[in-house]
């Protein structure tokens, strides 16, 4: 038994992932039986075909040595100009910081501002990783309600109320996983005013932030006056370009919080692989018109998805903005998610991640990814409905 030789907070970390249900999912495939899966946070399409031949060729090339802690100095200049064109603010390749994938972003900016007894301000329900992080390094998590009332959003008084002299980090994250929000422009005024004068740092997750169905392009926190320097936005390539699988991802932030995270990299990653930096090249600078596409059927699935949850009775969603998660209260069955979830997968073959899993805030609702196609998807509705009447 070794066990007990590993840290309480090791220990603690408990993440439920897509990737737990799918190997529950498992069961009934090995049986013969189609399980449609609705769990997993990732596209189901491929990467662009442009992106995988640039980074063989640069596998051919020679890229396969390390590299630069952060990030190549040609691809960090382009994620420089694509940032301040997209985002609206004006940074420098010295702003930009590549990382394996953009979760390590989230790993270090923790790492290296929270304190034991810290307070980070998270959104409820959000992405799990920012409590179990939070609480690895003796943080404490402070939920923030994202209500449905307000389409996913969060109040100003809720967010004033919780913010205190040991508030460290603030994290926003829109559009938002699990439930599709997107924080507006006025939000984030109101957010900036709160906390301009204040001694924290915003981590701002826009992973997200170009699947939109918004005619609104969204907003960065850290195009507002005075925000800037107390961001870290944290973005990447895993959604937008549908390159999970390659670990690409970046964070943008002042020159002095890329130093405090360049001997962070190094003692961790050491780098990016350098032949997927060369295939972020391609994707930014290449041709976009995968990604208008992939953004297009998103938005017809995401149609699909919500008018199907609406008509099924008991069920009740709203219309989400952004991201490809549809957030359903299942509340009128008396079920907690859990229940629902494990109900969905066992009685329809139907897997889907349960509310409770992204915070307390999440209980009542499941979360149904639509990253699969129409016709899974009108599949995976008719199955739920077949199910829920037997409730
Ligand atoms: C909100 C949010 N932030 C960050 C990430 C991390 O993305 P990556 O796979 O690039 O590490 C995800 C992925 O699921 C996410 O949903």
């Amino acid at each position: 038994m070794i066990k007990h030789l590993f840290t309480p907070q090791a220990q603690d970390i408990h993440i439920v992932s897509g990737f737990e249900i799918k190997q529950k999912a498992k069961q009934y495939e090995d049986r013969g039986l189609k399980v449609i899966h609705l769990e997993l946070g990732e596209p189901d399409f491929d990467t662009p075909e442009n992106i995988v031949r640039a980074g063989m060729q640069a596998m051919e090339d020679g890229f396969t040595h390390y590299g630069p802690a952060l990030g190549l100095p040609a691809f960090r200049e382009i994620i420089a100009k694509y940032v301040s064109s997209y985002k609206n603010i004006q940074v420098d390749a010295s702003n930009i910081v590549v990382t394996p994938g953009a979760k390590p972003i989230l790993f270090y900016t923790i790492l290296s501002l929270v304190n034991p007894g810290d307070e980070v301000i998270i959104p409820s329900p959000g992405f799990m990783i920012y409590e179990a992080m939070t609480r690895f390094v003796g943080g404490i998590p402070v939920p923030l309600p994202m209500t449905e009332e307000s389409n996913f959003r969060f109040s100003l008084t809720d967010l004033e109320e919780r913010l205190s002299s040991k508030t460290k980090l603030l994290i926003l994250n829109s559009p938002q996983n699990p439930t599709g929000g997107v924080l507006t422009r006025e939000d984030l005024e109101g957010v900036a005013d709160l906390v301009r004068d204040r001694d924290l740092m915003i981590l701002s997750d826009e992973i997200y932030d170009r699947m939109i169905y918004t005619e609104e392009t969204p907003v960065s926190i850290a195009s507002l006056p005075g925000m800037q320097e107390k961001t870290i936005i944290l973005d990447g390539f895993s959604k937008t370009y549908a390159m999970t699988g390659w670990r690409l991802g970046y964070g943008v932030m002042s020159q002095e919080a890329a130093a405090i995270f360049n001997p962070l990299i190094v003692s961790s990653n050491s780098c990016t692989a350098s032949f997927t930096q060369m295939a972020g090249i391609e994707a930014l600078t290449g041709d976009q018109t995968a990604v208008t596409d992939m953004i297009q059927e998103f938005r017809k699935r995401r149609d699909v998805m919500i008018e199907g949850l609406n008509s099924i009775t008991g069920i009740r969603c709203v219309q989400p903005s952004g991201a490809f998660y549809a957030f359903p209260n299942i509340g009128s069955f008396g079920l907690s998610s859990q229940e629902m979830t494990d109900y969905l997968l066992d009685e329809a073959q139907v897997a889907t991640l349960p509310g409770s899993t992204f915070g307390e805030h999440g209980e009542g609702y499941i979360r149904l990814s639509y990253a699969n196609s129409v016709e899974n998807l009108q599949e995976a509705l008719n199955r739920i409905e077949t199910a829920v009447r037997k409730l």
